[in-house]
Formats: structure tokens, C-alpha cells, sequence
């Protein structure tokens, strides 16, 4: 390979969603076959990747004051290379680069395959920015470096971009058009997750369930793949995220309930309770409609947990919307949510085309009136669980407590519990005693 090394370190740091931290295995997997080995020890390292979220204002504020915290590592060492990958790195460019921070190179979430040539580059103060969008790059054929790994689960990316331009969301513009990733490729990393011990994987996209494979006359859609992970072995949990509620098929649904290892659990963001806020997101669905595909949830699927995402003072957002939010959720009972105030990113249609005209304290008083609303909802989904037996997949230890193993159930719930002689990736039922904010706490039976 042109651009080889012998010998130099790598440390990388990743911030956002489950898909960058995939996207960081997949760079650590391209770099690795360059001669970059992985350190978790930033200071003996030759070059430090950043790999950034740009969603909102505050993950972007993370990333430069991290930036301002290397400028000392710098200094102490002026041949250490540092790169800002990402989505931040997608819709910053040139930016990050002209800015005093130490910012050697620059590359967007397409174009990881060139960080060794451009880490070579930079070395000699050449071209040092490639953020490429592509339309086909699913990185298919590298077999990722599982970092940070319990040795249990793992995620498998199956598709990448999004084609859905809800308004308020940047994800389009830094992470490119949707394109799917070869079925049998999936089926075979799953696979060889599963003969090197691991136990679980989610198959993760930024809208996974629009997952569309062509291959000559044959299509797989997004509950065929699942459904053939699900086959490689019954011990193999199969999760999967995020979903978009326009593709929640019943057939999906039907896949779900026909297989104990596809886990019972569905994120589905809803962000707003107002079908006219929803009309203005973008999102392609009513209230009633959410309201539908939450019913026929729990009628296909009884067992199965739903989370989503909520999004407070949206442009124009009045209080009368912002009640439907919270009776829909209160109609919902969701188990689990995360909430946040709309914040505007630039170029975003509704940056554009609407104003940002929620006045901050009122986003933070709506916003404070969800997330009580929901602490109560999930503390209510988490009470009626106590009596019941549910069959957890052993993580690790608790990290609360050492006397304690820690797993999920089949609906993502955490569930800790005394130790005893269990290893982690084993199955275990568990009898649920009591129950905290954040878990469930039992024993084995
Ligand atoms: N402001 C606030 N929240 C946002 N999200 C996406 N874009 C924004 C924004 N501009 C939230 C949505 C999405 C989650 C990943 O982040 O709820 O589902
Ligand atoms: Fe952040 Fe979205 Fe990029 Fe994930 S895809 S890192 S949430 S901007």
C-alpha cells in the first residue's frame, strides 16, 4: 500500500450517535491495515482522530473546546498529527482547518478510505481535506476493529445517509443520500460476530428501516435482512435502530414477533404530539397516524417496548402544541425518550424557510415539563416489570457495583444482579425485585 507506516499509533475519540461510533471501527479497521496500531493512551500517540456530531449547537461547542484542550499535547509534541472527522468535519470544511486550533486534517463521513493518504499529506503541509460525499461508499468490505467492546455486542452499520429532509435536521447535508449496504456482506459479519463469542448485534442506520437491497429481480427489504441475522442462530440477539415511523411495515412488525431473537424493542422518534408541528418538521405522518402504528405495535407485538426522540419549541410551536405533545406521550406511555430543545442549524430548511421564534425560556420551561412527564412514564413502565422473569444476556459486571453483573432484556431495559457463577455472554433468567431511575434490579432463578 502507497501510503503504508511502520509502526505509528493511533487514538481515536468519538462523540455522537451509534453510527459514528461504528464509523470509528470501520477508520480504525482502514488505519490498522496502513500500520496505525490503536492506543488508548492519547499522549503516546502520532495521530489523534475527532470524530464529531454536528446535531446540535452544543456537540459541535464539545468538539472546539476539545480542540483548545489538545493545543498543550501540540505543543509538547508538534509532530503529532490531529484530524476532525465526521459530520462536524462534512459541515465545517476548510473552517476547522482555518481556525487557530490544531487542526491538521479534515475528513467527511464518506471519505475515510483516503485518512491514510491524508495523514500522509499533512505530515508535509499538503492537501489535508477531502470531504466527498458519495453515493455509493457503505464501506462494505472492511471488517471493523471492534473498540471499547464488551466482547458481546456489536453493531453492524447496514445502511448509511437519509433521504427524508426533515426540516430542522442536518444529517442529510453531512451524511449524503441513502444507500444500503450488500445483503450477504451483513449476514457474513454477523456471522463472524457470532463465532468470535459475541451474542448481539443492532443493525444500526440513520433510518434503518428504509434498508433496499436490488439485485437483479431479487429485492430484500429491511425485514428480510433482519430476519436472515435472525437465522444465523437462535442465540444471537438482533437489534436494530433508528426507525422512521413512515417505514414501520407490518411486515416488519410480523418478522419481529416471529422470532424470540429479534429483540422486542422499537425507537421510533416521534418529535412532536401536533400534526400541524409534524407538517412543518417534515416528518410525513399525522398524529393519528403515529397514534396507528403505536396501536398495531402493540397489537402485533405485545410484549415490545417503544422509545423515541421529542423535540421542544420547534418554530411557531404554541402551547396548544406543545399540550398535544404531552398527551400523546401521556396516550403512549413510552419507556423511555430522549428530549431536547429545538435548536436551528444552519442551511436546514426550516433555517431557511422558518423562523426560530420560540423565546429560549419557554423551550425550557416545555422542555422541562416533558422530561418530567416522561421520568414519571418511564418509572411507571419500570414498576410494572417488578415480578416478572426475563431472560437477560449477561454484559460485564455492573459498574455501580462489582458484586454485580449487568445485561438487558429483549426490551432494552438494563437489569443488574448479584454475580454468582455466570460469565458474561451467557443467558440467564432473572426474577425483577425492585427497580431504580435507570434499572431494573433482581435475581437469577
Ligand atoms: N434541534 C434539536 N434536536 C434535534 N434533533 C435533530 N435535529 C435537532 C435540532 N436541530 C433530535 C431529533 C433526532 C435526534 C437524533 O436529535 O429528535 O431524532
Ligand atoms: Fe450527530 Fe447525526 Fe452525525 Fe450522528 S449522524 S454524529 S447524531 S450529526
Amino acid at each position: 500500500m502507497k501510503f503504508q507506516v511502520k509502526e505509528k499509533k493511533i487514538y481515536i475519540e468519538t462523540y455522537g450517535c451509534q453510527m459514528n461510533i461504528a464509523d470509528s471501527e470501520i477508520v480504525a479497521s482502514i488505519m490498522n491495515a496502513a500500520g496505525y496500531s490503536v492506543t488508548g493512551n492519547i499522549s503516546e500517540s502520532d495521530l489523534v482522530l475527532i470524530n464529531t456530531c454536528s446535531i446540535r449547537e452544543n456537540a459541535e461547542q464539545k468538539i472546539w473546546n476539545r480542540l483548545k484542550s489538545l493545543k498543550a499535547l501540540k505543543k509538547r509534541n508538534p509532530d503529532l498529527m490531529i484530524g476532525v472527522i465526521g459530520c462536524m468535519a462534512e459541515r465545517l470544511k476548510e473552517t476547522l482547518l482555518e481556525s487557530n486550533l490544531p487542526v491538521d486534517l479534515v475528513a467527511g463521513p464518506d471519505s475515510y478510505r483516503t485518512l491514510p493518504e491524508l495523514t500522509f499529506h499533512a505530515e508535509r503541509g499538503q492537501n489535508r481535506i477531502n470531504t466527498i460525499l458519495s453515493e455509493d461508499e457503505t464501506y462494505a468490505d472492511i471488517e471493523p476493529v471492534r473498540l471499547d467492546s464488551n466482547g458481546v455486542s456489536a453493531f453492524i452499520t447496514i445502511m448509511r445517509g437519509c433521504n427524508n429532509m426533515c426540516s430542522y435536521c442536518v444529517v442529510p447535508f453531512v451524511r449524503g443520500i441513502e444507500r444500503s449496504r450488500d445483503p450477504e456482506s451483513i449476514v457474513k459479519e454477523a456471522e463472524q460476530l457470532f463465532s468470535k463469542g459475541y451474542r448481539e448485534v443492532t443493525l444500526i442506520g440513520q433510518n434503518v428501516n428504509s434498508y433496499y437491497w436490488e439485485d437483479g429481480n431479487s429485492v430484500v427489504k429491511f425485514p428480510q435482512i433482519l430476519e436472515r441475522v435472525a437465522l444465523i442462530n437462535p442465540l444471537l440477539r438482533v437489534r436494530f435502530s433508528t426507525s422512521h415511523p413512515k417505514d414501520l411495515s407490518d411486515e416488519l412488525l410480523n418478522t419481529m414477533a416471529a422470532h424470540k431473537n429479534i429483540c422486542k424493542h422499537i425507537h421510533l422518534p416521534v418529535q412532536s404530539g401536533s400534526t400541524r408541528i409534524l407538517k412543518l418538521m417534515n416528518r410525513q405522518y399525522t398524529r393519528d397516524w403515529y397514534m396507528e402504528r403505536l396501536a398495531t405495535i402493540r397489537r402485533i407485538i405485545p410484549e415490545c417496548s417503544i422509545s423515541t426522540d421529542i423535540i421542544a419549541g420547534f418554530c411557531t410551536e404554541t402551547e396548544e402544541d406543545h399540550r398535544e405533545t404531552l398527551s400523546l406521550m401521556e396516550w403512549a406511555e413510552f419507556d423511555f425518550a430522549y428530549m431536547f430543545k429545538y435548536n436551528e442549524r444552519p442551511g436546514t430548511r426550516a433555517a431557511r424557510n422558518l423562523k426560530d421564534d420560540v423565546p429560549e425560556e419557554i423551550k425550557l420551561k416545555r422542555l422541562n415539563e416533558i422530561i418530567s412527564l416522561q421520568n414519571r412514564l418511564s418509572a411507571k413502565s419500570k414498576k410494572a416489570d417488578i415480578g416478572k422473569i426475563y431472560e437477560i444476556l449477561v454484559e460485564g459486571t455492573s459498574k455501580r457495583s462489582p458484586e454485580y453483573l449487568s445485561g438487558r432484556n429483549s426490551q432494552n431495559k438494563v437489569v443488574v444482579f448479584p454475580s454468582g457463577n455466570i460469565q458474561k455472554g451467557e443467558y440467564v433468567n432473572v426474577l425483577i425485585e425492585k427497580s431504580t431511575s435507570a434499572t431494573l434490579i433482581g435475581k437469577v432463578i
